[in-house]
């Protein structure tokens, strides 16, 4: 099992509920690999005294969630040089038109302008595609929104697979959960809540460092619609606060609707406060800790960099003796 995560912002709910919570829960049952994805950051434009703090910021909440340093390989993605070796290989071997169809790279370059965007952004998915294939991941665990992503690394695993052999490299497949896989804006329940607009607008996202009355505060004001009370079928808002409730407590949404029918929002947006601030105030006491001893996690990254670029090595030897270099 292989993911990662970007250290461009504050992790937020989305990124717990969709990924980190359920690598947690499936950590016993494979071989892990979870990587801080640096290199990814490096996108968009990054300071990076802030870039260095917020990397440290995510392995520590890493190991907060309750990733098991003596069960998983917890390292940066820029301490394995073979991420950006394998990473030019997979962009020899991708098309053009395929980088062009990935909805992130059509969105964020027509906000900005293609004019203005780095390069980085329009072949981020062949080094996510090197990420993956390094370790013969046969899982990957994200949220809905990297679907496209891994969709494109089995395409260009295969094509490789085609041209040299099979078995060059191992085919992946996503592991998305439905519970989580979607959390949408708080603000703006229409699109999927995101590090760069948690950052720009202070409503749009549950931080995991919030604190518990930032928490219930931002809870309250979440956007919900004109109806007194909750009854199906929900608004957008409502639904967001409803599958959260849901995930966190491990129920349906059906059960969640049914636990809340008839209730006003009131009681909706109370207890779903509650159990974000159940979930995340044991994280964020290890996080304190954790990120005090910043030796201890320095030296945590550092083991498990070096366990990576063993196995990361041996597939890039594959790969590169595969496609004929010397
Ligand atoms: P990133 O950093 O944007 O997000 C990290 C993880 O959080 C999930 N996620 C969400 N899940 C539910 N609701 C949301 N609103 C939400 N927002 C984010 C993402 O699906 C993801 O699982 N390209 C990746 C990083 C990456 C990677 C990889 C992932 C690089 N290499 C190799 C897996 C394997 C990204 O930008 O994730």
């Amino acid at each position: 099992m292989l993911s990662g995560i970007q250290p461009t912002g504050s992790l937020h709910i989305g990124n717990y509920l969709g990924a980190l919570r359920n690598w947690v829960r499936e950590q016993d049952r494979y071989e892990n690999y979870f990587c801080i994805v640096d290199l990814h950051a490096l996108t968009v434009p990054q300071d990076p005294e802030v870039l260095r703090a917020k990397t440290l910021e995510v392995a520590a909440l890493y190991l907060a969630s309750g990733l098991d340093p003596a069960r998983c390989e917890i390292f940066l993605q820029s301490h394995v040089a073979a991420h950006t070796q394998l990473g030019w290989i997979m962009e020899c071997l991708t098309p053009m038109g395929w980088l062009e169809r990935m909805t992130q790279f059509k969105a964020r370059s027509q906000a900005q302008g293609r004019e203005r965007v780095g390069t980085g952004l329009f072949t981020y998915p062949a080094l996510m595609a090197a990420d993956i294939l390094l370790y013969d991941a046969d899982l990957v665990p994200v949220g809905d929104d990297q679907r496209q992503h891994i969709e494109y690394s089995r395409d260009v695993a295969q094509r490789m697979n085609s041209m040299y052999g099979e078995g060059t490299v191992h085919v992946p497949a996503p592991l998305i959960r439905d519970a989580g896989a979607r959390v949408m804006g708080l603000d703006d329940p229409t699109v999927k809540m995101s590090k760069s607009i948690g950052a720009a607008r202070p409503a749009h996202a549950i931080f995991m460092l919030d604190p518990p009355d930032v928490i219930r505060r931002k809870v309250s004001r979440a956007q919900t619609d004109a109806e007194p009370a909750v009854r199906p079928p929900v608004g957008a808002g409502v639904a967001n606060l409803l599958d959260m409730y849901a995930a966190l407590n491990d129920l349906s949404r059906d059960s969640a609707v049914e636990h809340f029918s008839s209730k006003p929002y009131s009681v909706l947006k109370s207890e779903t406060a509650d159990v974000l601030i159940g979930a995340l105030e044991p994280i964020q006491t290890r996080y304190a800790e954790l990120r005090a001893d910043e030796a201890g996690l320095r030296r945590v990254l550092g083991e498990s960099a070096s366990r990576a670029r063993v196995v990361a090595a041996a597939t890039l030897e594959r790969v590169q003796h595969a496609v004929g270099l010397l």
